[in-house]
């Protein structure tokens, strides 16, 4: 697949079809993810992929604490403030979903139910999660973020779907608990993966993009 078109297409994937990935296409996807960029190519990145009966209980432990009402500790805590750029293309994605799907993702409700099928990876057969030592710097974070955009431009060009997970880090001392983790790594991002279910309605939506010209500066 064509660099720019793999990069214009991929999309985040919210519907998965049941089938397995052969362990084979998962680790051909890391094997190229790994040619990211990293500073002084320190490669920060450790990766755990889950399935079956592990991703299950992974799943059903998240799910359990939601219920329970326990208070998220993600390693990268949630952001309580946005400059207003950024605060009105949150707001232009809430406005769009609620119109194309009915979805009031400002709706604490519609929150916790949306953490719930977070928590089943969107009901993707694989999960996967990126750590890294949590003494490394933001450098390191900066390089972990080209590493998972490399990930999902490699699972869209080899057929599969993907989408980066935030949400999935909530109980991150629980998740490295589970995964028997060491604390003293940073749980940075989870993400589904599978062969995506294209005809899904939660797949039909497109985010949409600022125009190239407001984003940049020309100084001649
Ligand atoms: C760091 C990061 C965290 C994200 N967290 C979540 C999440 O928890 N749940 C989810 O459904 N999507 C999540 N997303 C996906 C974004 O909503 C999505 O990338 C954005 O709306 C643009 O859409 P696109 O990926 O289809 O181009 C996250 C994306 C990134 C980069």
């Amino acid at each position: 697949m064509d660099a720019i078109e793999c990069i214009k297409k991929r999309m985040s994937i919210r519907a998965f079809k049941p089938e397995k990935v052969s362990k084979d296409l998962l680790m051909e996807v890391v094997n190229i993810a790994k040619w990211s960029p990293s500073y002084k190519n320190s490669q920060p990145w450790e990766i755990i992929i889950l399935s079956g009966a592990k991703k299950e209980a992974l799943s059903k432990m998240m799910v359990e604490l939601l219920t329970k009402g326990v208070e998220p500790t993600p390693d990268l805590p949630e952001p309580q403030f946005w400059p207003p750029a950024e605060e009105a293309r949150i707001n232009h994605l809430y406005k769009t979903k609620a119109e194309a799907a009915g979805i009031d993702l400002k709706d604490p409700e519609v929150v916790r139910k949306s953490k719930k099928v977070n928590f089943n990876f969107y009901y993707a057969p694989h999960a996967i999660y990126l750590f890294q030592d949590s003494s490394l710097s933001l450098w390191s974070l900066f390089d972990i973020g080209l590493f998972a955009q490399s990930l999902m431009l490699a699972a869209h060009a080899k057929g599969l779907g993907t989408v980066p997970q935030a949400f999935s880090t909530d109980y991150a001392k629980q998740i490295k608990n589970f995964l028997s983790i060491p604390e003293t790594k940073r749980l940075v991002i989870g993400l589904s993966i599978g062969y995506p279910d294209l005809g899904s309605p939660i797949n039909k939506f497109r985010t949409d993009r600022v125009e190239t010209d407001k984003l940049v500066s020309w100084l001649e």
